[in-house]
This record gives structure tokens, C-alpha cells and sequence, in this order.
């Protein structure tokens, strides 16, 4: 074989001895058109040499390409790859996952280039989702920063990095909308709003791709799971989703078409089905809606053996039919599960697939290692020199403590409790108070978590020598043996401290009771949030309402500072601290930005993009639910109403919400117009006034009602937001433009537009204080 190999240096001359058909197609430039050429003109490159490529390969080497498997570090999925190295020399394997560093990926791009028939690389991807080596806030938390900029940043660093360690590929950005907070993956995605959620996507996509996708310093996004994967029945991880057509195109899918209209390269299919249909398998959402109706032309890639559990869902008999299946309707990659390798030979041959459909999988596959310039250097510059500059740069890890900053969100703060004194005695307690693993939280990709500043080590940076700080741990973080063994087995690192839970509080007590303020670090460990993380009792775990309680009796002011991955159920911490900071789980500067936080380095500004509930009765939760014909009425209370025997209808905190440590007023918001023509937008303007004694910045929101429609219409819908500074005393005037397009929706028939009728606005600090007027859109 190695002596029929081709370089892809030299496919061009080789391409020149090619059978006839292919000899049609002009030679494949080896080299990517300039960089002034049109888009047109590029796109005509690249098939012209994937064309002469195609035309080449054997059935069995185009099957090759649409095989992905994983080697080395992570395994996320109830099988591993064997014989990885073998089956990349035989031709056999498009990608592979799981794997970095130069000298690792070196290794495999060489077995690719230089030990099989036509030289072709490998693309090489990892679930770097928020962060690589410099890890940044858990995607919940960047996104309850309501910065952009922020997003694009903190993907920005992740590629040059994920880059440098040979990578080309990152499963990210998790665009799901969730509004189930059980379940376990609400922490990799942005919550439960599409409008939000599908600038985020955007963002998070500019970030990782560039403006060049063939530049070194980029990596390819894929954007999952498509689709819908957030909805899943009792936030129980992997299950049902099901779901009306309307509900779906208004208030699901928005987040990945924004993701495929910033040009994500690549889709990761969802373990979950689609009205019954498995998304794998489902060629009406792989390929009607989205290859059809949203032009993608990207790559699809399954989720982690998801083809083979085709048969599972009771969609196919066989192994061998799901693969056919998922080809079929536009699955192009199959992770880990090896079935198009096994049967998709077998289909062909058998006239059950055309060998035209393994033909344009592949051709996605190979585009898309065109577009990352794999075919002209397959290393894409990667040398241990470079990663050793690049890996934890000082200007990343500052990256990392700026926005960790912007996405923490004040919750509470009664009395100016925050921010803290750089002076007298502060007892830190807490299981999380000085824990470096949890602070970089799940899905951690490369992260080194020792590198990450602890919240007891950030308060040290940042009060100095003024302030004595006295720990005491409190509480273990779970108290169940069976769960600390099983998340340990993911890298938990947690242990059960062996004395009883009365003398851990005991001695968090005794340390309140020396100090002027409590600042207890509570929350969850890094696995209980993250995938197949999936919790019934979203309280505090363990004994930490306890010690809180205990701490509470102390008489001390109480600050509790969050530190988790999911909205969490906390009434009676709500009731009863003095402030409660959620800082989500925070990443490599953790420590530092929850500390710049609480002694007012930094003023908080993050809102929430995820409902708090009362409890985990109330949930599925969320803004923009629809009214009901029998909404309750607190003012006018009436036994025949949506509501609750035993527990309020509204939340903990609503989405949007978040306070800082000055204060905001709003005056009264104004229309531009009380009617509009089809086709006209109008203005509101408000004027938001910093009445506080602090600098800060807000988060001014815009929310929409379409009173009556063809189909209901949520209560409430973000449209707008703008985040400001403003210094103490100032304010200032801001002017949101509503467009035709916001408008509209999807009717009863999928078709989008705007009905005439009444619409009413809200603006305001949340999605529940708000003010509100109205106008009517003429017909
Ligand atoms: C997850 C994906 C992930 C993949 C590869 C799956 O179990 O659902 O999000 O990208 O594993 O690790």
C-alpha cells in the first residue's frame, strides 16, 4: 500500500495519470485560490479538486472518510475504537477524536498522509466547549454575560489553543434551548431563550472559525445536537423529545440556524428522537430543513454511536438498517459506532444505497478538510514551540478572569452586604471555598485544573494582607459514597471527609463566630452537571442547607457565593442570606473574578438566561410560556386557574434578572408610533438612570407580546437588549428598533410572518419588572 500512497503535496502532478472520468475535471489545485478570490471562484476550486479526488477513491476509502473514531483520553459513550492506528493505515478512518497535543496528532496526520493509498488527513476534533487549556466559564454562565464580544472572545482562545494542539474541529458551541434544569447539560448551552441563544451561537462561531477557516489559528465548529436535544422529557438525560411543529420553529430551532447562517462547518445530529423518528435517522430534519430549507453544506456528524442505537429507539430491526437509514437521510459521519464501515459496503453492493449517496457524504467530508487547508499541510503549522507559546498565555488567562467577571449574576444583596471590606475577618466556608477541580466544571477539554485559582486563593490575590481570612470546609459537597465513586470515576476527585457532619458545621460556626462576614462557597461538584448528569432534587446537595442554616443562627452576615452548573432550587437561601452571588462554574481565574466580584474590583452585571425556580415542581419553567385560557390572577385569586395547591407560579428569579451593586431606574418608555403599516418598524426609547453610588452597567431588555394570532403567541418574547455603563448619577437615552421581522412568527402552515393586531412591549431590567405599552400593526 505505502507505495501507491499519495502526499496530497503531490496529488496535483498525480491527478494528471488519472482514469478518463476523472481526467475530465481539471487538475486539483493543490494550493488554496488567492486570497482575493471571489467566493464563487473558491467554491469552484474546491470542487474541482474534490471532484478529481472522488474520482479516485475506491467505495470502500470514500466508506473510510464517514468513519470517526476516538483514541485516547475521553470517552464519552458506552463503546471505545479499537485497532485505531491499523484502520487509519488501511484507509478506513476520516477522523479522529479524542486526541491532541503536536506530537499525538503528528503522529496520526502522519499515519494518514503518508501510510495510506491517497494521502488523505484526518480531521481531528474534541469536545472543546468552553475553553482548552484556558478554561472559561461554563457556556450558562458566558452567556448570562449578555456580552457578544465576551462569547466570541472566550472561543477565540479556545481555537488558538485547540489549534495549537493539533486539533481542527471543536464539538461546540451546544446551542440547545433547556428549560428543564434537572437536566444535567443545561450548563454547555445558553438557556432557554432563542433570540439570546442564537446570538450566542453566532458569536460563539465567529469565535472558533475566523474570518479564514483554512488559517491555522482556526478550528471548525460543530454546532449540536441537532435537534431539539434540550427538551428532553423530565430533564432525564437521552430521553423522549416530542414536540408540535409551530413550538419547534418558533422557539427552538432559531439558535442553529443562526449557527449554520454564520457558516458553522459542521452539525452533530441529537441522541433523541423527532415525531418518533430518531434524529440520526430523520431525513426530513438532516435533510429537508436543514440541507434543503437552510442551505447548510456542511458536515453532519452522529453523536457518539447514536446509529447504533437506532435499533434501540425500536426504529430498526438491524445495525445494518439504521446505517442505511442515517445515510440515507443525511447523516454523513458516524461517530465511534462503525456501522457505515461495516454495512454501507454491503448496501451498495446490494443496490439498497446508491454508491452517488456514500459519494456526496464523502464529498462533505472532504470539503470540509479543504476549507481547514488540511490538504495543503495537514499539521497546520502545529510544533511543540507553538503550544508551549500559546497554551495559558497571560493575555488568555486575563481573558478568562474578565469574563468570568461579566458572567457572574447578583442575586440578592440586602444592606450593601457586597461588596466586601478589604479589611477585618472573613470565615470562608464551604466545600467549594477552596476546590480547584470544580471550579473548571465538566466538559473541560484540556483544562489542567490545578492551574485553576481557587475562590480561598482569588480572595488572598485580591484583599491582600488587610483582610484575615479563616477557613473551615463545613460540608462535604455530597455526602452519598455511591455518587462520589461514580463521579470519581470521571476525574471527580472528591472525597468524603470521614468526620461526622455536626463537627464540620460545628467548626464552620466557631470560624463565623470570630468573623465580622460568612462567605460560604456552596454548590456542586463538576459532575453533577455535564452530560448523563441528569438530577430529580435540584437543591443544594448533602449537608450544605444545613451548614447554611447553622451559619445563619450565627447571626453573621451571610453571603453565599453559587458555584454550579444548572439553576438551582433555593427558597430558603433566598429567604435568608444576606447576598448570594451565582458565579456558575467559573474556569482557570475562577477564584480571581469571584474575588474582583466581591470586594467590588468588578461590579456585577450578569442576568440570568435560565428561570430559578421555587422547586422542581414547577419546572419546565420558563419567560415565555404561553398564557392559557385560565392564566392566575394573584390580584383577583380564583380556585379554577393554572396554578399550584402548594407552591406560587412565578420563579425564584426570572429570566433576565440579575442586580449589581448600584441601582437603575428606568423612566417611562415611549413608542415612536401607536400604529404601524405593514412593513414599518418603530422605535421605543427609555431613559435609564444610575441612581446608586456605583458605576456599573445594565442590562436594559426588550420583550414583545402578539396579543391575538393564528396560533398563541408566548406572554412575553426577548427582542432587544442593550448592555451599558453608565457612572454614578449618569444616564442615558436608548433607542431599540423593532423591525418588520420581529414581528413574525411561524403560523399554523410553518409559513413566518406578521399578523395585524395588537402588540404590547415591555421594557425593563428582567423579563418580570417591566413596564408596559402597546401598538397596533395595521393590516
Ligand atoms: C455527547 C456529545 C459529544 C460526544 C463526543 C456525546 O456523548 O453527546 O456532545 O460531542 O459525546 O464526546
Amino acid at each position: 500500500m505505502l507505495s501507491r500512497r499519495l502526499s496530497p503535496l503531490l496529488l496535483a502532478g498525480a491527478l494528471l495519470a488519472l482514469p478518463a472520468a476523472a481526467q475530465k475535471t481539471k487538475p486539483a489545485k493543490t494550493k488554496a485560490p488567492a486570497p482575493t478570490a471571489s467566493p464563487a471562484d473558491k467554491a469552484a476550486a474546491m470542487r474541482t479538486y474534490v471532484d478529481a479526488l472522488l474520482a479516485k477513491m475506491t467505495l470502500d476509502e470514500k466508506i473510510g472518510q464517514l468513519n470517526l473514531l476516538t483514541i485516547g483520553f475521553d470517552v464519552t459513550g458506552p463503546m471505545v475504537s479499537k485497532n485505531v492506528d491499523e484502520n487509519i493505515r488501511k484507509g478506513l478512518v476520516g477522523g479522529v477524536f479524542n486526541t491532541y497535543t503536536p506530537n499525538a496528532t503528528r503522529k496520526l496526520q502522519e499515519l494518514a498522509t503518508k501510510q495510506t493509498r491517497l494521502g488523505i488527513p484526518l480531521i481531528l476534533g474534541y469536545d472543546v466547549v468552553h475553553g482548552h487549556r484556558t478554561i472559561f466559564p461554563a457556556p450558562l454562565g458566558l452567556a448570562a454575560s449578555w456580552d457578544m464580544a465576551a462569547v466570541e472572545r472566550s472561543a477565540r482562545v479556545a481555537a488558538e489553543e485547540s489549534s495549537a494542539d493539533g486539533l481542527n474541529w471543536v464539538y461546540s458551541p451546544m446551542v440547545d434551548i433547556a428549560r428543564d434544569p434537572r437536566w444535567g447539560r443545561v450548563m454547555e448551552g445558553a438557556g432557554e431563550d432563542p433570540y439570546l441563544g442564537a446570538l450566542v451561537a453566532a458569536a460563539t462561531v465567529r469565535g472558533y472559525q475566523g474570518p479564514d477557516l483554512s488559517a491555522n489559528n482556526a478550528v471548525m465548529a460543530c454546532v449540536k445536537h441537532f435537534a431539539l436535544y434540550g427538551a428532553a422529557e423530565a430533564g432525564r438525560e437521552y430521553n423522549t423529545t416530542d414536540m408540535s411543529r409551530v413550538r419547534m420553529y418558533n422557539e427552538y430551532l432559531a439558535p442553529y440556524k443562526a449557527a449554520v447562517d454564520a457558516g458553522a462547518g459542521s452539525l452533530m445530529s441529537s441522541f433523541n428522537e423527532i415525531d418518533g423518528i430518531p434524529a440520526t435517522a430523520n431525513r426530513w430534519l438532516l435533510d429537508d430543513l436543514l440541507r434543503k430549507e437552510w442551505g447548510f453544506k456542511g458536515v453532519v456528524v452522529t453523536d457518539y454511536a447514536s446509529i447504533n442505537e437506532i435499533p434501540t429507539h425500536g426504529y430498526a430491526a438491524t445495525e445494518a438498517e439504521a446505517a442505511r437509514q442515517a445515510l440515507a437521510a443525511g447523516s454523513d459521519m458516524d461517530m465511534v459506532g462503525e456501522t457505515f464501515l461495516h454495512h454501507l459496503g454491503a448496501a451498495v453492493k446490494s443496490g439498497q444505497l446508491s454508491e452517488a449517496q456514500v459519494t456526496e457524504a464523502c464529498r462533505r467530508i472532504l470539503e470540509a478538510k479543504y476549507k481547514l487547508g488540511l490538504f495543503q499541510d495537514a499539521y497546520r503549522g502545529v510544533t511543540p514551540a507553538r503550544a508551549a507559546a500559546t497554551m495559558l498565555k497571560p493575555e488568555f488567562r486575563a481573558s478568562a478572569r474578565d469574563i468570568a467577571r461579566k458572567t457572574m449574576v447578583l442575586l440578592k444583596n440586602e444592606r450593601q452586604t457586597l461588596p466586601l471590606k478589604k479589611s477585618g475577618t472573613i470565615a470562608l466556608v464551604g466545600p467549594l471555598a477552596n476546590r480547584q477541580r470544580d471550579l473548571i466544571g465538566p466538559w473541560s477539554a484540556a483544562g489542567d485544573w490545578k492551574q485553576a485559582v481557587s475562590l480561598e486563593q482569588g480572595i488572598k490575590n485580591v484583599a491582600g494582607n488587610g483582610v484575615k481570612v479563616i477557613y473551615a470546609k463545613g460540608a462535604n459537597v455530597i455526602d452519598d459514597p455511591q455518587l462520589i465513586e461514580r463521579l470519581n470515576r470521571d476525574n471527580g476527585l472528591l472525597d468524603l471527609d470521614p468526620r461526622p457532619s455536626e463537627q464540620l458545621i460545628a467548626e464552620a460556626v466557631k470560624a463565623a463566630q470570630q468573623a465580622d462576614v460568612v462567605v460560604a462557597a456552596v454548590g456542586e461538584a463538576a459532575g453533577m452537571s455535564g452530560e448523563a448528569a441528569s438530577r430529580s432534587d435540584i437543591g443544594l446537595p448533602g449537608q450544605q442547607l444545613e451548614l447554611l442554616k447553622a451559619l445563619k443562627k450565627t447571626g453573621k452576615p451571610l453571603v453565599v457565593v453559587l458555584m454550579n452548573g444548572r439553576p438551582l432550587a433555593l427558597p430558603w437561601e433566598q429567604a435568608n442570606a444576606d447576598a448570594i452571588l451565582e458565579t456558575w462554574l467559573a474556569g482557570t481565574e475562577g477564584g480571581n473574578a469571584i474575588a474582583d466580584v466581591l470586594f467590588g474590583a468588578y461590579n456585577p452585571a450578569g442576568h440570568l438566561t435560565m428561570t430559578f425556580p421555587q422547586n422542581v415542581g414547577q419546572i419546565p419553567i420558563y419567560y415565555n410560556h404561553k398564557s392559557t385560557g385560565r392564566p392566575y390572577d394573584s390580584v383577583a385569586p380564583d380556585k379554577y386557574k393554572s396554578r399550584y395547591l402548594d407552591v406560587v407560579n412565578e420563579p425564584l428569579y426570572p429570566f433576565g434578572f440579575g442586580l449589581s451593586y448600584t441601582k437603575f431606574s428606568y423612566g417611562k418608555p415611549q413608542l415612536s408610533k401607536a400604529s404601524l403599516r405593514p412593513g414599518e418598524g418603530l422605535d421605543v426609547t427609555v431613559t435609564v438612570q444610575n441612581t446608586g453610588s456605583y458605576d456599573g452597567e445594565e442590562v436594559a431588555q426588550l420583550y414583545l407580546r402578539d396579543v391575538a394570532a393564528s396560533v398563541t403567541r408566548p406572554v412575553k418574547e426577548l427582542k432587544g437588549y442593550q448592555k451599558i455603563m453608565l457612572r454614578k448619577g449618569e444616564s442615558r437615552t436608548l433607542t431599540f428598533h423593532l423591525t418588520p421581522d420581529d414581528l413574525k412568527f411561524y403560523n399554523h402552515d410553518l409559513m413566518l410572518g406578521a399578523e395585524p393586531g395588537e402588540f404590547r412591549v415591555f421594557v425593563g431590567p428582567n423579563s418580570r419588572d417591566v413596564q408596559e405599552l402597546s401598538f397596533t400593526l395595521q393590516n
